[in-house]
């Protein structure tokens, strides 16, 4: 890409796929995405999965990133996972911040604050997802709440690792109902994004991959991957097969 940032198409499965089906969905994915030079791809399977499918991912150009981490190496936290496991298990980075994950699970700003960091310590890439609400859009508040989130959950990462982090931004009323962002609404948000953190670092800010999610499909990611400050996807329904994830895929290439 001239800016020099490469796409990344990211697959966020949720809690769909048994380690069986994780492992019949990569066997289908590789062949289909072996040539896609120009772009990078994560799949995000749940906990149970990822060993399986960094395993049989190896030495392929697909990624594995886990859908949450916590921010101790180890203590009394029951149902958790520290850095130190995924890293374990050559995971290469976490989603944090997904709104499913805020919403109906409690993940605050402030625990975000500790994650992001965490995670970039222990050679983890952090996939920060920030995004407005149906009723915050209406009410003009999207670059308030943008700012919230992006001031608070980016607030101890150093200057310098400021550009290491992938932003996703995903307006919560687009997610898992068919209804997309705009390309205006899209390219608007994902540039005030860069902006938040270029008022932190420029350099972090021409660095910083910001992904658009929300009702990617194949027939609407080449006109959203194209925008100027979208440099690739979070899928969530399309990225469940094999072939809709590649042809998202190869509409970043
Ligand atoms: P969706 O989900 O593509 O199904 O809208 C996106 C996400 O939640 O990351």
């Amino acid at each position: 890409m001239s800016n020099g940032r490469r796409p990344l198409i990211a697959g966020n499965w949720k809690m769909h796929k048994t380690v069986a089906e994780a492992e019949a969905f990569v066997a289908a994915l590789l062949p289909r995405v072996a040539t896609a030079d120009a772009v990078d791809v994560a799949i995000c399977p749940s906990f149970l999965s990822l060993g399986a499918m960094v395993d049989s991912a190896r030495g392929s150009r697909v990624e594995v990133y886990a859908q949450n981490v916590h921010y101790e190496d180890a203590g009394a936290f029951t149902g958790e996972v520290s850095p130190q496991m995924l890293s374990e298990l050559d995971v290469h980075g976490a989603i944090v911040g997904h709104s499913e994950r805020r919403e109906l699970f409690g993940e605050t700003d402030r625990a975000l604050q500790l994650k992001v960091p965490k995670l970039l310590d222990a050679g983890l890439k952090p996939l920060l997802c920030v995004g407005e609400t149906e009723a915050e859009r209406e009410a003009g508040d999207t670059e308030r709440k943008l700012r919230h989130q992006i001031g608070e959950d980016l607030e101890r990462v150093p200057e310098e690792l400021l550009g290491e982090v992938v932003i996703a931004y995903e307006p919560i009323w687009a997610i898992g109902t068919g209804l997309v962002a705009t390309p205006e609404q899209a390219q608007e948000a994902c540039a005030f994004v860069r902006a938040l953190v270029g008022s932190r670092s420029e350099e972090a800010a021409q660095r910083v991959r910001i992904l658009y999610g929300g009702s990617v499909k194949p027939d609407n990611a080449a006109e959203l991957l194209a925008l100027p400050d979208v440099d690739g996807a979070l899928v969530g329904g399309a990225s469940l097969e094999a072939e809709s994830f590649a042809a998202i895929v190869a509409a970043a290439g």
